[in-house]
C-alpha cells in the first residue's frame, strides 16, 4: 500500500507545483505588463488604443482567478476609467486592410501623449466612442471584465452604454444586419458583428432585469452572421463580406476564430440551446486544425510582421477557447491552451526582460511590446484554468 500512496502523494504535489508554476509565470507577466502602464494616459506603451482594452480584459481576467493582485487590478480599472477618455483618438482615428490583407489601426498624429484633451465623463459612453465600432466594444467587454472582478455597477453601466449605441448602427448593407468596421467604413466585417454578439451576450447573463433583451440581440445578430458566408466551407471565418456581400476571402485572423467562440458560450449559458455549442466546437475545432502547429502552438499567418493590430489576436483566440471549454470541455481545447503557455514561457520570453513576444513558438522576435506581451499572457491566464 504504502508506494501505492507516495505515488499517489507525490502526484498531487506534482501538480500542486505546476498550478503554483503557472499562477507565478502569470504573475511576472503582469508585473512586466506593468511597466509599459502609464498613468496618465490609462493605457499600455507602444500599442494602441483598442489594445488597451485587451490589456485591461487579461489583467481582469488574471485578478479573477488570483486574488492576490486584485488590489492591484482595481486601481488600474479606476485610473484607466477615469483618465483613457481623455486620450480617445476619435478625431483621426482610420481602419484599413492594406495590400496583404494586414490589419491597419492609424492613429491621429501624436497620439496619445499630443493629444490629451480635457477628461471627458468617463461614464458617459460617448467618451468611449472613437468612430470604430469594434474599438468600443473591446472597452464593453474590458469593462465587463472589470465588472466581474469587482462587482462595480458604474462599469456594467458603462458597457450597457456603449452597447446601446453601437446596436444603433445595425447594419442594412448586407442582409439587413451587422455591425460596420467605422461608422464611416461600412465594411462589414467579422470582428464587429462577433463582438457585438460576445457583448449582448455577456450583457444578458448580468443585467437579469434587461437579459431577454440582450438574449434576443445576440440571437438575432449569430443568426444573421451564421448566414452571411464569413464562415467558409472549412468551418473558420474570414474577415468579411465585400461590397456584394460574399465571403471578402482576407485572412483567416485567429481572433475572428475567437471571439465567436465566447460569444456563443455567453449566450448558450443565457439561452441553453446546443447548437450554439455545437457552431462554437465546430468553428474551434476548425481554427485549431487550420492555426496550430504541430505542436499545437497557434499561429497568424503575418508572423513576425503583424503591427499595428495583428500583435493582439491569438490572445484573444486563447482567451475565448477557454470560455468555450468551461461550457463544454474538450482534451483538444485544453492541450492547446496548456501547449501556448508551456512554449510561450520557453521558446517566446527575453528571459533578461521576462517580455513576451509575437512568434509564441519561438525564437523571441526583438522587440516585444505591450501588445505582444499582453496576447502571450492571455495564454499564461488561461492555463491556470483548465
Ligand atoms: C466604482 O468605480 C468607480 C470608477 O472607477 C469608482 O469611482 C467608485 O469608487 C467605485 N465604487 C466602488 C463601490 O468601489
Ligand atoms: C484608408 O482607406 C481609405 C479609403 O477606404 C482611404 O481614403 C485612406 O486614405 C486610407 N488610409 C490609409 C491610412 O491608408
Ligand atoms: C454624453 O456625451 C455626449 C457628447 O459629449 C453628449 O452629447 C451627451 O448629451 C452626453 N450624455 C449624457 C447623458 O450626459
Ligand atoms: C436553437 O438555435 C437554433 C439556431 O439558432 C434555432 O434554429 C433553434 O430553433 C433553437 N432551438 C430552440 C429550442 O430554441
Ligand atoms: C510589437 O512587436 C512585434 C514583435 O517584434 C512587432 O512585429 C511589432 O511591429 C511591434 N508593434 C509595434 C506597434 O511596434
Amino acid at each position: 500500500m504504502a508506494p501505492k500512496s507516495s505515488s499517489l502523494a507525490s502526484a498531487v504535489l506534482l501538480l500542486i507545483a505546476e498550478a503554483t508554476a503557472q499562477v507565478s509565470n502569470a504573475h511576472v507577466a503582469f508585473t512586466t505588463l506593468q511597466e509599459w502602464y502609464n498613468p496618465s494616459t490609462g493605457l499600455w506603451d507602444t500599442a494602441g488604443w483598442w489594445n488597451g482594452a485587451n490589456s485591461m480584459t487579461v489583467i481582469a481576467d488574471l485578478a479573477a482567478v488570483d486574488a492576490s493582485i486584485v488590489q492591484d487590478a482595481i486601481q488600474i480599472f479606476e485610473t484607466t476609467f477615469s483618465v483613457a477618455p481623455s486620450v480617445n483618438p476619435s478625431a483621426g482615428i482610420e481602419k484599413n486592410i492594406t495590400a496583404h490583407g494586414i490589419m491597419q489601426t492609424t492613429y491621429p498624429a501624436g497620439w496619445p501623449d499630443d493629444t490629451i484633451v480635457a477628461t471627458a465623463d468617463p461614464t458617459n459612453s460617448t467618451s468611449w466612442l472613437d468612430g470604430a465600432n469594434d474599438d468600443a466594444e473591446w472597452w464593453g467587454l474590458a469593462w465587463i471584465a472589470a465588472y466581474d472582478v469587482t462587482g462595480n455597477e458604474t462599469y456594467l453601466n458603462l458597457a450597457e452604454g456603449i452597447f446601446n449605441q453601437i446596436a444603433s448602427g445595425w447594419g442594412t448593407n448586407c442582409g439587413n444586419g451587422g455591425i460596420y468596421w467605422e461608422t464611416t467604413n461600412h465594411y462589414v466585417n467579422a470582428i464587429a458583428s462577433e463582438l457585438f454578439i460576445s457583448l449582448a451576450a455577456h450583457l444578458a447573463n448580468r443585467v437579469s432585469d434587461s437579459a431577454s433583451t440582450y438574449i434576443a440581440w445576440a440571437e438575432e445578430a449569430w443568426n444573421w452572421f451564421a448566414a452571411t458566408g464569413m464562415i467558409n466551407s472549412e468551418g473558420t471565418i474570414n474577415d468579411g463580406l465585400t461590397s456584394d456581400c460574399v465571403n471578402n476571402g482576407q485572412p483567416v485572423w485567429s481572433y475572428n476564430q475567437g471571439v465567436i467562440l465566447g460569444g456563443l458560450a455567453e449566450l448558450n449559458r443565457a439561452s441553453p440551446n446546443q447548437s450554439y455549442i455545437h457552431s462554437a466546437n465546430t468553428i474551434a475545432q476548425a481554427a485549431i486544425a487550420a492555426l496550430a502547429d504541430s505542436d499545437h502552438v497557434i499561429h497568424d499567418t503575418c508572423e513576425p510582421n503583424c503591427a499595428p493590430d495583428a500583435t493582439q489576436f491569438k490572445g484573444i483566440f486563447i482567451r475565448n477557447l477557454l470560455l468555450l471549454h468551461r461550457a463544454s470541455p474538450h482534451d483538444l481545447y485544453r492541450e492547446v491552451i496548456e501547449a501556448c503557455a508551456t512554449s510561450i514561457w520557453a521558446n517566446d520570453r527575453d528571459t533578461s526582460t521576462n517580455q513576451l513576444s509575437i512568434d509564441w513558438a519561438g525564437p523571441y522576435v526583438s522587440s516585444a511590446n505591450s501588445s505582444t506581451h499582453s496576447s502571450a499572457m492571455d495564454a499564461l491566464v488561461a492555463v491556470i484554468s483548465v
